[in-house]
């Protein structure tokens, strides 16, 4: 095993089985242990909303990451959430697809739900499921190659920052109901910022060696 390579049980789709096993183990969980079924089903869309966060943090900031950490050790770590980055992609559209039949139950649950919601307010939600939607789909080879390469990047970058926005926002729009929201608020704004200055990084190591090969 190189510095660069996960351990075999944590690599490519056995990464996702994993992750996605989590999710459901520990949505199981939550609907077990709490007797009340109506509450037992919004906590476990609480939790799945934050399983999908920490998918998406990792995701989005991995080429960062890979680029940015100082040490080679650390950096390898980065190559390797680069290299895993599909399946990790792929566990966060999971944990979302539980998230979205978690609402689907809760709102068979509780006839108030959707009555009690306005098509604006679910605005962000659906726009962020159709860019989940696209995405996955998108990561598969036939429909990447029907794509294209740079109409693909374009639509895995807008998605990526699309849904970036939509964690803060939902995030934000909670703060008045606890002030622990301003946590993830504000992760997800490092996120952003840790995810401009990789470019950033990466764009002038290109410059770099650009430079050198034309001396
Ligand atoms: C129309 C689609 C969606 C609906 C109807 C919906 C509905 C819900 C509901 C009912 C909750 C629990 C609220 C509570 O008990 O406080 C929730 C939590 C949450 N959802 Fe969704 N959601 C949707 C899509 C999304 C998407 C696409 C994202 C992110 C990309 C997202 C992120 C979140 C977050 C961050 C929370 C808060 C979790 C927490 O309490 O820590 N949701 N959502």
């Amino acid at each position: 095993m190189t510095t660069q390579t996960l351990p075999s049980p944590l690599h490519g789709w056995r990464l996702f089985s994993l992750l996605a096993v989590a999710v459901l183990l520990m949505s199981a969980l939550i609907l077990l242990l709490e007797p009340n079924l109506v509450e037992a089903t919004r906590s476990a869309i609480r939790a799945t909303a934050r399983s999908s966060f920490v998918l998406f943090l990792l995701a989005f900031t991995a080429s960062a990451w890979a680029v940015l950490l100082p040490s080679p050790r650390v950096q390898a770590l980065g190559q390797a959430l680069v290299r895993e980055r599909r399946y990790i992609g792929l566990a966060f559209a999971f944990s979302h697809l539980v998230h979205a039949l978690l609402i689907y139950r809760y709102g068979q649950l509780n006839p108030q739900f959707w009555p009690g919601r306005s098509a604006l307010g679910n605005l962000p939600g659906s726009v962020g499921y159709l860019f989940i939607l696209l995405l996955a789909l998108t990561s598969f080879k036939g429909p990447a190659a029907l794509l294209g390469r740079r109409a693909w990047k374009r639509l895995h970058t807008t998605g990526m920052w699309v849904l970036a926005a939509i964690f803060a926002y939902s995030n934000f729009k909670r703060i008045p109901l606890s002030a622990w929201y301003a946590l993830p608020f504000a992760i997800t704004g490092a996120a952003m910022a840790l995810n401009l200055l990789g470019k950033l990084a990466q764009a002038n190591k290109r410059r770099q060696r650009q430079a050198l090969n034309t001396r």
